[in-house]
C-alpha cells in the first residue's frame, strides 16, 4: 500500500513530502477552502512539491457533466500530475467517461458502496475513493466497504486504483494495508503518529546514555 496526504496545507505536504513516504496529495473543497488561498494557485504550489498523482477537485458548486468536463481539463492543465476528483454522480459518471476518454485521470470521490466503486471503475476512473471514517461515523464498518472493494477489483481483474480515504486514526492505516488498498490517503497528524512507538523512544535514549557513559558527548 502507498500513501498520499489528504491535505490541502503545503508546509504539512512538504513535512511528509521530506520524510519521504507520500507519493502523492488529495484535496477537496473544504480543505482548500480551510487554507483560505486561491483555488488554482495552492494546486499549482502543491504540485510543485510532490512528484506525483495531485488529486484536485472540480468545484462543490458544479453538479452537471458538461460543468465538470469544463472544469476537469482547466484542472488536468494546471500540472501534468493533476487528477481530476469528480463526486460520484450519475452526472459525475458522464464526466469521468469524456475526461477518461481524452487521457485525464479521474479520481471519483464520495463512495459508499461497492457498486459506486465498480460503476466508477466501468466508466474509466483511474482511482476510486470509498471513504471509510465517514461510514464509521454512521456505525457501518468502513473497513468492510475497502475490503469488499479490493475483493471486487481482484476477481475481475479491475486496474482502478483504491484509494483509502477519511482515514482518521493509525489503526485505519494498518486495517486498510490489510483490507488490499492500493493507497491510503492520511492527514499529516496520522503519518506523524505512526512514526511513534514508546519503545522506540526508550531505547533511543538508552542508546543515548550508554553511549555517552563511555564516549561522553
Ligand atoms: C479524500 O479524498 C477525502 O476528501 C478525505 O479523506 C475526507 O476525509 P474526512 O471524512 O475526514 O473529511
Amino acid at each position: 500500500m502507498k500513501f498520499f496526504i489528504d491535505t490541502a496545507n503545503v508546509e504539512e505536504i512538504r513535512k511528509a513530502n521530506d520524510m519521504g513516504v507520500i507519493c502523492g496529495v488529495t484535496t477537496n473543497p473544504s480543505l482548500i477552502a480551510k487554507e483560505g488561498k486561491d483555488y488554482v494557485e495552492t494546486l499549482k504550489e502543491i504540485a510543485s512539491i510532490v512528484d506525483g498523482p495531485i488529486s484536485g477537485e472540480v468545484k462543490a458548486t458544479t453538479t452537471d457533466a458538461e460543468g465538470m468536463i469544463a472544469e476537469g481539463r482547466e484542472i488536468a492543465k494546471i500540472h501534468p500530475n493533476m487528477v481530476v476528483k469528480i463526486p460520484m454522480t450519475v452526472e459525475g459518471l458522464k464526466a469521468t467517461k469524456v475526461l477518461a476518454s481524452e487521457g485525464i485521470q479521474v479520481n471519483v470521490t464520495l463512495i459508499f458502496s461497492a457498486n459506486q466503486a465498480l460503476l466508477a471503475a466501468r466508466a474509466g476512473a483511474a482511482f476510486v475513493s470509498p471513504f471509510l471514517g465517514r461510514l464509521d461515523d454512521i456505525s457501518q464498518p468502513g473497513i468492510d466497504l475497502i475490503e469488499t472493494v479490493s475483493e471486487i477489483f481482484n476477481l475481475h481483474n479491475i486496474q482502478t486504483e483504491i484509494i483509502a480515504a477519511s482515514v482518521r486514526h493509525t489503526m485505519h492505516v494498518t486495517e486498510c494495508a490489510l483490507a488490499g488498498a492500493d493507497i491510503a490517503t492520511v492527514p499529516y497528524k496520522v503519518i506523524e503518529q505512526m512514526t511513534h512507538h514508546p519503545l522506540t523512544d526508550q531505547g533511543i535514549e538508552k542508546f543515548r546514555k550508554d553511549y555517552e557513559a563511555v564516549f561522553g558527548k
